[in-house]
């Protein structure tokens, strides 16, 4: 089914954000005709566009930024023909009244209710300004009957569990919570959400999910990436914040879970949120972090992160963190989760490992001595596959064990279009679904479990910071920690 008829507005429309991810995404859905069929994008910036240059200038983004094969120049000329673009300072609230007239005439020439979806693809520190003025344009209020509001946010969503608090203060002052979409682009990767499938749609998985047979869970997200042009961003954020305190802590929140009773937006949230509830407080011993020094990987040269654009030359900030942690339930107590991610590491790959338990009793040579043969292994990055990794007899010898695995990768469902996670998320919000975006409980939950970790890092910046090598594997002490599943994890 197609989404109401409404309006996009997305302010940042000249930004990375729109060009990279949204225009594309938006793209596609329209290539498969899911938008509505009387539906505008608004793009607002201050950059000084007309519609036309503002069209030009995607059209030429849309070519660099879209996968697979090249639309035709009249398609993407139908697409942006739903586009349009309004030049304004987000900083002077005067200049709000041309957004509200722009809106009313594109009302009136599309034919199209009171239904505005805004989107703040902008710098965090203008969240409260832009949601201030629409407020006081009257912008986020619907007087219409069938009209709506709603306004996706970005991450990140507070730097601190007081400013999280701060800002969903102020902006549920505005809006209404199930109008305030926080988006986590992950929870919108399909893999992710086939977490969710693979663990409640099948009873051979659910039946071993639990602390009897489950050793410990790893959760990774490293990336050879630095920090590109993002330095002065990233100085202010650091990995716990920009990796860990948001999308790998939602895929824990889909791993640990209990089952909803319902497939419902709110039950699942409910559980998410009861999952983070039941975090066993971190010490900060159980966290390492490190920053990356100048490096060499693929036979290219990296600079150290303090090196990079927008960076304090003795930044303190820290590019990697690996980090053990507990859930204080019935299902998970005792059990091991682990944290890791890294910028500027030795590849990019993201995954969720299950370790099963060992057998009790080793009967066979070359039974994994140290961790299981047994482990359930999601990949989340493309090309997503799900893995499954257990032990069988070399052929021809007496009884020696391997470990082998069943593979499946999602592209070989051909014919099978994977959405990326934008698109998804974006449909969502059209649709007025919120089950894979964030609610208030949660953000603030996930923000006190790491914040006394910045706490204690504020208090001794450099105490405990570790150097690596860009193009490595991050900080040797990592295996303080991590060594537990050492001797046959390769990305260790
Ligand atoms: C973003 C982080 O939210 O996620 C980036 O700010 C990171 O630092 C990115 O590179 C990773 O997302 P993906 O989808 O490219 O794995």
């Amino acid at each position: 089914m197609k989404p109401d008829d409404q309006i996009l507005i997305i302010f940042g429309a000249s930004g990375d954000l729109t060009k990279r991810k949204l225009l594309p995404s938006l793209f596609e859905l329209f290539d498969r005709d899911m938008l509505p069929a009387h539906f505008v994008i608004l793009g607002v910036a201050r950059t000084k566009f007309t519609d036309e240059e503002f069209r030009k200038e995607q059209k030429k983004n849309l070519r660099q930024f879209l996968k697979g094969t090249p639309p035709s120049d009249e398609r993407l000329e139908l697409f942006l023909k739903s586009v349009q673009y309004i030049t304004l300072d987000t900083e002077d609230t005067k200049e709000y009244c041309l957004l509200v007239k722009k809106i009313a005439d594109i009302r009136k020439t599309e034919n199209i209710p009171d239904r505005l979806l805004f989107y703040l693809a902008v710098p965090p520190q203008k969240y409260e300004l832009i949601a201030g003025a629409l407020k006081k344009t009257k912008l986020n209020d619907t007087g219409e009957k069938g009209g709506w509001r709603r306004i996706i946010v970005e991450k990140p969503f507070g730097s601190s569990l007081e400013t999280a608090q701060r800002l969903n203060q102020y902006l549920c002052s505005i809006f209404e919570e199930d109008d305030i979409y926080r988006i986590d682009h992950f929870l919108g990767k399909e893999t992710v959400q086939n977490i969710l499938v693979l663990r409640f749609a099948n009873q051979i998985f659910e039946s071993l999910w639990n602390r009897n047979y489950i050793d410990s869970v790893e959760i990774y997200a490293q990336e050879t990436l630095g920090v590109e042009n993002r330095g002065k961003y990233y100085e202010g954020a650091g990995a716990l914040r920009d990796m860990i305190q948001n999308h790998l802590m939602q895929l824990m929140g889909f791993v640990a879970m209990e089952a909803p009773s319902a497939f419902d937006a709110e039950l699942m949230r409910d559980e998410v949120a009861k999952v983070f509830r039941s975090l066993h407080p971190l010490s900060v011993d159980d966290v390492i972090r490190g920053q990356y020094i100048a490096g060499e990987a693929d036979g290219k040269k990296w600079l150290a992160y303090r090196e990079e654009k927008g960076v304090e030359a003795d930044s303190v900030t820290e590019t990697y963190v690996a980090m053990r942690f507990y859930i204080d339930n019935w299902r998970w107590g005792g059990v091991p989760f682990y944290f890791y991610t890294g910028k500027r590491m030795v590849k990019t790959k993201s995954e969720i490992i299950i370790n099963f338990k060992n057998v009790p009793h080793h009967l066979f040579t070359g039974m994994c001595a140290y961790s299981s043969c047994n482990r359930l292994v999601l990949k989340v990055d493309s090309p997503e596959s799900i893995s499954l990794k257990f032990g069988l007899k070399v052929p021809g010898s007496f009884f020696e064990v391997k470990q082998v695995s069943m593979d499946f990768a999602y592209d070989s469902l051909c014919n099978t279009y994977i959405a990326n996670a934008y698109e998804r998320l974006l449909l969502d919000a059209m649709q007025g679904d919120s089950t894979l975006y964030t609610r208030t409980d949660a953000l603030e939950l996930s923000w006190r479990f790491i914040d006394p970790i910045l706490q204690e890092w504020a208090k001794n910046p450099e105490e405990g910071l570790i150097f690596y090598p860009a193009g490595s594997k991050g900080p040797e002490e990592r295996k303080r920690l991590l060594q537990h599943f050492m001797p046959d994890g390769d990305i260790l």
